[in-house]
């Protein structure tokens, strides 16, 4: 039995960051992870597998689509999916490494296993107790799939096993038109599969700026994603290696079914608590089973304490992060904070979608005046010249004070130009004050400050 100032139950970037930051601020730390590599899910199968493979079924698209244009001619380069299974395996392993390396470095013990509280300032793991001052539950989420629906990763995967199938589908069905659905749906498109995204509202990615929204699914659309919106799936039926998917039009009733190869099951997921022993222990839960806790990440029960996924908030890596620093900071006898008013949200698509902040729905539901400032990538040079003029930049602004209250952002680096606009709203920025910040020409960043001059007396070029 050892004893520790803090250990954190689980190693995704919640927990892992949280570990760093409470050694960094001289606590002593373990972190418990019963997988074999350190990361969680968004190392190990989410977040940076299906990055790797975005990248390369982009660069796939652009060979067929683009190199003609700019003079590169040749044969368009073929898919070899194995080596392509093996790159995205070799990426994951850097990463996860390198989170070893880190907890190394910050004398970090891993205890590997899986971890449960038996009672306040305890962590069981396999055979042995260990005892910590505090405890931190960051134990993430994994994927909920439909009542009925059972996932077999051959033919019936979530977002597991559809970043590992064995082969590359010829037709994909693929149920919630989500973040990971419009993301693992864009690499099977460009990889060659026929892909089928049935969705239960009427617009693709709920919660976001309906315009942009609106935007996306036509581009997607022009890429060769089919959409069928404002349809609930009731069941899958799987038959040798073929799967049938029959869903209802909630419009009319009316029944239908389509056969998929693979049917990648996208519609969401829930906060992962088992075997932590959290209810014999009394800690609060939610109704939607996250993990209760006040404004510092405290549950009810003295010394426990939860972030990420298994608590209340958007589903997001940085999210978790951003909890895992703060919490590291409250237990350490500091002040930590997150801003969840700053939270960027970002699809990995092509072009990328990312927002922060309110989004017009929002703004109107609250009765707020607000401001306009959009400017398409069609007159930013830089988007121009590399192909990617698709989309645009909405800045929203108090309509009184100027002051930056949301952007929504879908062409090219949306996912990295986005921060502009965070940094900008968590100093109390007003639209003129990125108006007049000096932008890089040519910069796609230049689209970012036009749509801030749009908000007052206009963009240059458009
Ligand atoms: P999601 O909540 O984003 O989307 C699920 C979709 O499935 C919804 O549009 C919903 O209306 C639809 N749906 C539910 N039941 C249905 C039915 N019976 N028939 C048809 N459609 C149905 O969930 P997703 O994409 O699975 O992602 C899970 C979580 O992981 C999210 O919180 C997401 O933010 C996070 N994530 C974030 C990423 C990023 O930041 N780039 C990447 C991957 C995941």
């Amino acid at each position: 039995m050892a004893s520790y100032d803090v250990i954190v139950i689980g190693a995704g970037p919640g927990g892992y960051v949280c570990a760093i930051r409470c050694a960094q601020l001289g606590l002593k730390t373990a972190c418990v992870e019963g997988r074999d590599a350190l990361g969680g899910t968004c190392l190990n199968i989410g977040c940076i597998p299906s990055k790797a493979l975005l990248h390369a079924s982009h660069l796939l698209h652009e060979a067929e689509h683009n190199f003609a244009k700019m003079g590169l001619k040749g044969k368009a380069p073929s898919v070899d999916f194995p080596q392509m299974l093996a790159y995205k395996d070799d990426v994951i392993g850097q990463n996860t490494k390198g989170i070893e390396f880190l907890f190394k470095k910050n004398k970090i013990d891993w205890l590997k296993g899986w971890g449960s509280i038996p009672e306040a300032g305890k962590v069981k793991v396999g055979d042995e107790v260990h005892e910590a001052r505090a405890i931190v539950v960051a134990t993430g989420s994994v994927p909920s799939s439909l009542p009925g629906i059972e996932i077999d990763q051959k033919t019936v995967v979530d977002s597991e096993g559809a970043l590992s199938l064995s082969k590359v589908p010829k037709k994909m069905v693929v149920i919630g038109a989500g973040v990971i659905g419009l993301e693992l749906g864009s690499v099977y498109k460009r990889l060659g599969s026929e892909v089928e995204v049935i969705e239960y509202l009427d617009e693709i990615t709920p919660g976001a700026d309906a315009e942009v929204a609106k935007t996306f699914r036509r581009i997607l659309g022009k890429q060769g994603l089919s959409f069928t919106l404002g349809a609930a799936v009731q069941s899958v039926e799987t038959a040798r290696n073929k799967a049938k998917v029959t869903y209802k039009l909630r419009k009319d009733d009316s029944e239908h079914t389509v056969d998929a190869d693979v049917v990648l099951v996208a519609t969401g997921r829930k906060p992962y608590t088992d075997g932590l022993g959290l209810s014999d222990l009394g800690v609060e839960m939610t109704e939607r089973g996250q993990v209760k806790t006040d404004a510092h990440w405290a549950t009810n029960v003295k010394g426990v304490y939860a972030i990420g996924d298994a608590i209340v908030g958007p589903m997001l890596a940085h999210k978790a992060e951003d909890e895992g620093m703060a919490v590291a900071e409250v237990i350490a006898g500091k002040a930590g904070h997150v801003n969840y008013g700053v939270i960027p949200g970002v699809i990995y698509t092509m072009p990328e979608v990312a927002s922060v902040g309110e989004t017009e729905e929002t703004l109107k539901k609250a009765g707020r005046a607000y401001k306009v400032g959009k400017f398409p990538f069609m007159g930013n040079a830089r988007a121009k010249a590399v192909m990617q003029a698709e989309g645009f930049v909405k800045i929203l602004a108090d309509k009184d004070t100027d002051r930056v209250l949301g952007c929504h952002i879908i062409g090219p680096g949306a996912g990295d130009l986005i921060h502009e606009i965070c940094v900008a709203m968590e100093f109390g920025a007003a639209a003129e004050d990125v108006a007049l910040t000096c932008h890089a020409h040519p910069t796609f960043s230049e689209a970012v400050r036009e749509a801030a001059l749009a908000c007052g007396d206009g963009p240059i070029h458009s």
